[in-house]
């Protein structure tokens, strides 16, 4: 049996804490796909297209092993997309409690919705202080992001 984990984040863009948590499931499921969705409470940096090719590149160079898909998914429920490709999971980064509080609710939703359990991933230590978010905001006002983020990425921000 192919187990397949799903893990999800509007990726906007893909920190070096994303590309963490891919990596320690690609160890832990035979087939994990990293799925964009656009999350209508946040205002986005990037177009979806966008985020999923700097993952797929970023994934590359980092040469992160295992069978990994790059999607997108704005067809409705996320669960939605599990049930299409047959994942039982859902994987989730969790660097403190205001994580924990705000994927609860999600989590047992998801769980009545389709049956998809959610994992919990602790970050590497090193990451548990980084965001989407603060990337964006330090990159807007100038400040070097290059410890958070991957190259391509660094690249793009820098270019911007
Ligand atoms: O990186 P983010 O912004 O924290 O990711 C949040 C995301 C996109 C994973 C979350 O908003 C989500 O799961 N959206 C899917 C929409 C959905 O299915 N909602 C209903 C059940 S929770």
């Amino acid at each position: 049996m192919n187990r397949i984990a799903v893990v999800p984040g509007s990726f906007d863009p893909v920190t070096l804490g994303h590309l963490d948590v891919i990596e320690r499931a690609a160890g832990l499921w035979d087939e994990v796909h990293v799925v964009v969705v656009h999350n209508p409470d946040k205002s986005a940096l990037l177009p979806i297209a966008q985020r999923v090719s700097l993952l797929e590149r970023s994934i590359e160079e980092a040469g992160i092993v295992g069978t990994i898909v790059v999607a997108s998914w704005s067809m409705g429920l996320l669960v939605d997309y599990c049930t299409d490709v047959g994942a039982h999971v859902l994987v989730k980064g969790i660097r403190s409690q205001v994580d924990v509080a705000y994927e609860t609710p999600m989590a047992i939703v998801n769980r009545h919705l389709a049956d998809v359990e959610t994992v919990f991933l602790l970050p590497n230590p090193a990451n548990a202080h980084v965001s989407s978010s603060l990337v964006r905001q330090v990159s807007a006002l100038g400040g070097d992001v290059s410890p958070y983020v991957p190259p391509a990425v660094f690249e793009l921000l820098s270019s911007r």
